[in-house]
């Protein structure tokens, strides 16, 4: 079937921001089926939509009812290698899967073990070890499948709310019958993403004139003047109660290579800070907000469908379930400091940013096969797609569990033995 452009019901916001077209998606949505493996979860804006605020919630974290040994993950049948992915060699007759982890600090794969069929207590476990490891990949082998990404949506988004109230995006697109089903799509005529750099002819946009038009539109906003399209973030932040356990599904990935995803330990990076350091983010709160995501949104035409909304959340968060320490910095979406003047502020979230994303000693970056999908704890984790390959489909869905309002951390004095490792 060959792509056609249809016209879609307008989901203009009447959000203007400041100095920055409208886009009138009326005009330009195009839509691209073909080949499309999951049509099911094409990305989908509902004229109309309109969410309120998620309700307040009581939250129970499930990594709290699980089994500390995690025996569904670590037990004799299990190969543990810390050499990095696809370099394992089976050992044993009874290994039947294999937890790789992804770098020392942060990321695990498994293989061998289908997360779709995870009873309780295996869920737990997965809380339990997504706490610990910051994000759970979930790959197919010979033997096992990963059957996620075919199971229906209802169960799906069954198997995440057992961690929390799902989460209503604001501004991406869902799927046609789910309105907590989040679709991460591009491919090499959407809009939706934007390819190439601007000085690059587009050849695809080139038969289509207004879609041409809106892609130079969208390269000029939506990054604008940027050299990287590395964004950092960690998702949803602005919410009173913010996102936890996240799962994200490799529909679709037509690229040979590129498309990944990069994740760093928001664990790892507060254990590194100095004494004085620790000491003062632990007293420190950061107000998070919607606002530039809803800018954002406006400025492309996007769906925008909540109040913008925000919160204030401690800059160092203490894990419910593990009492681990992290920084709960969302580079994206931070207004300010609370009791900072406005160049301290500003400043602080300059170095803590810089720190974050550019310790790569703390990262890891995840190469994605289709079928694979992964579970992460948006409390410990910081993450960024790797957008260098516009010219193929990349489909990806992500469900979201909203999790507790987030425990301020108490400052800890180092002992005798930490004092003398500085
Ligand atoms: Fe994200």
């Amino acid at each position: 079937m060959a792509p056609s452009a249809v016209k879609q019901p307008s989901t203009v916001s009447t959000f203007e921001a400041k100095g920055a077209p409208i886009i009138d998606r009326t005009k330009t949505t195009a839509v691209n089926m073909e080949g499309l493996k999951y049509p099911e979860y094409y990305p989908h804006n509902e004229p109309g939509d309109k969410f309120p605020d998620a309700e307040p919630f009581e939250y129970h974290d499930r990594a709290l009812d699980a089994d500390p040994t995690m025996p569904v993950f670590y037990n004799d049948h299990v190969q543990i290698e810390e050499v990095g992915y696809g370099q394992w060699s089976i050992e044993s007759s009874t290994v039947s899967f294999f937890l790789v982890n992804l770098t020392p600090f942060i990321g695990v794969k498994v293989t061998g073990l289908d997360l779709a069929t995870l009873d309780e207590a295996g869920q737990d476990q997965l809380a339990l070890l997504a706490a610990k490891k910051g994000i759970v990949f979930f790959a197919s082998d010979d033997k096992v499948k990963q059957t996620f990404r075919d199971i229906s949506q209802k169960r799906k988004l069954e198997m995440v709310r057992y961690y929390g109230q799902l989460h209503k995006n604001s501004v991406q697109p869902r799927t046609h019958d789910s309105t907590e089903i989040s679709v991460v799509y591009q491919d090499n005529i959407n809009t939706v993403r934007v390819r190439s750099s601007p000085n690059k002819p587009n050849k695809q946009f080139s038969n289509c004139p207004l879609v041409n038009y809106v892609a130079k539109i969208l390269q000029k906003h939506w990054w604008p003047n940027r050299l990287s399209r590395a964004v950092w973030h960690i998702d949803q932040s602005q919410e009173h109660q913010p996102p936890g356990m996240t799962f994200f599904c490799c529909m679709q990935a037509d690229a040979p290579t590129g498309g990944d995803t990069l994740v760093g330990s928001l664990v790892e990076a507060y254990e590194r800070l100095s004494p004085p350091m620790k000491q003062f983010l632990c007293g420190l709160r950061a107000v998070h907000s919607s606002k530039v995501m809803s800018a954002k949104a406006a400025r492309v035409g996007g769906a925008l469908r909540k109040n913008d909304i925000e919160s204030s959340h401690p800059v160092v968060y203490e894990q419910p379930a593990t009492g681990l320490k992290s920084i709960y910095i969302n580079p994206e979406r931070i207004s300010h400091f609370e009791g900072l003047r406005h160049e301290e502020s500003e400043w602080l979230l300059r170095f803590l940013s810089d720190y974050l994303t550019k310790s790569a000693d703390f990262h890891a970056r995840y190469k994605w096969s289709e079928g694979d999908v992964c579970v992460w704890d948006q409390r410990v984790c910081l993450h960024s797609a790797v957008l260098d390959n516009m010219d193929y489909r990349r489909h990806f869905i992500r469900i979201t569990a909203l999790a507790g309002i987030p425990k301020q951390a108490t400052y800890t004095p180092p002992t005798y033995e930490d004092k003398y490792a500085y």
